[in-house]
């Protein structure tokens, strides 16, 4: 899921295309209002912005502002900064990003299959999904594990995980538009979902027992869940992160994994900064380093 990144533009406005309009913005923004918008998402998520989504920014909290019937961000910012705890959820989940889309970098699927059997010796096996957005990813993992076992019931565990509760409600309900799974194969169509009235495109049951969606954010002191991980896919998320919390997340993470476990992260992430933790196995696949 985008959200909508576009700065609302007034009925009169007229639009220079890249050229955001600030002078025709409904509610004034200023440098201090984003700066207090940039502490409090990073101080809660870890989330990093840098100035050039001033423009997301304010497209996004105005919807909020209006939401309220507030003419000032300085009101919005004092009911944040009061802990009214709707807002914050509202806040949060409208900043962050979700872009997802199922078997997203494909390459990590064929190493989770020959993994999964490599270690089907161990019992259950599980997987920690930790930003899993509105289930795409997570979902491509129970297709993979089931193609992987040649079952509907492998013997996978899948916690997916989020910080953001909107898309968390989209996971766990497993429903998906044709757009968004028009890349599987008619194979997998058919075997992992069921062609509802509407042309949308649920889920199996079977594939639901092996998955648990919960809240997590990756910042909080305390995490809910346990080792020892087969796997943990922690993919695009840390790029917006700054190198500190991402080497705090990852210190986490080490004693999460099984001895052999895997780490995969996204295309344009690396762990150049915890050599000493993790191991470059292939292509943004990581093992511990001990
Ligand atoms: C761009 S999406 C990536 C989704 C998926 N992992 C993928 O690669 O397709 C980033 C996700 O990270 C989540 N996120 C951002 N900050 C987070 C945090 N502090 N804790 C947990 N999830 C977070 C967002 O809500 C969003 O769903």
């Amino acid at each position: 899921m985008i959200k909508d990144q576009r700065p609302p533009v007034s009925a009169n406005a007229p639009s220079t295309p890249g050229v955001s309009s600030t002078a025709n913005r409904e509610f004034k923004f200023t440098r201090q209002d984003f700066d207090r918008v940039k502490q409090l998402i990073y101080d809660y998520a870890g989330i990093a912005l840098n100035d050039s989504k001033q423009d997301m920014v304010y497209g996004r909290l105005a919807k909020r502002l209006r939401a309220h019937n507030f003419s000032t961000f300085q009101e919005y910012l004092v009911l944040l900064e009061r802990g009214n705890e709707a807002e914050w959820e509202a806040f949060i989940n409208s900043l962050t990003t979700n872009l997802t889309s199922f078997f997203r970098e494909a390459h990590h699927f064929p190493v989770l299959i020959e993994h999964l059997r490599a270690n089907k010796a161990n019992g259950t096996l599980n997987i920690w999904c930790s930003a899993s957005s509105t289930g795409e990813e997570p979902w491509s993992l129970a297709i993979t594990a089931a193609e992987a076992f040649d079952s509907l019931k492998p013997p996978v565990k899948i916690i997916a995980t989020d910080l953001d509760t909107n898309v968390l409600k989209t996971a766990q309900a497993g429903v998906y538009s044709f757009d968004k799974v028009d890349k599987l194969t008619p194979s997998q169509l058919n075997k992992f979902f069921t062609k509802r009235s509407d042309g949308q495109f649920e889920i199996k049951p079977e594939l639901r027992d092996m998955m648990t969606f919960r809240r997590q954010n990756l910042i909080e002191p305390h995490w809910s869940i346990r080792g020892p991980l087969d796997a943990i896919f922690c993919r695009n998320v840390m790029i917006y992160f700054d190198r500190a919390t991402q080497l705090k997340i990852l210190e986490r993470f080490a004693p999460l994994l099984h001895p052999n476990g895997l780490l995969f992260v996204g295309h344009s992430e690396n762990l150049y900064h915890a050599t000493h933790l993790f191991k470059l196995r292939g292509k943004t696949v990581y093992t511990l380093e001990k």
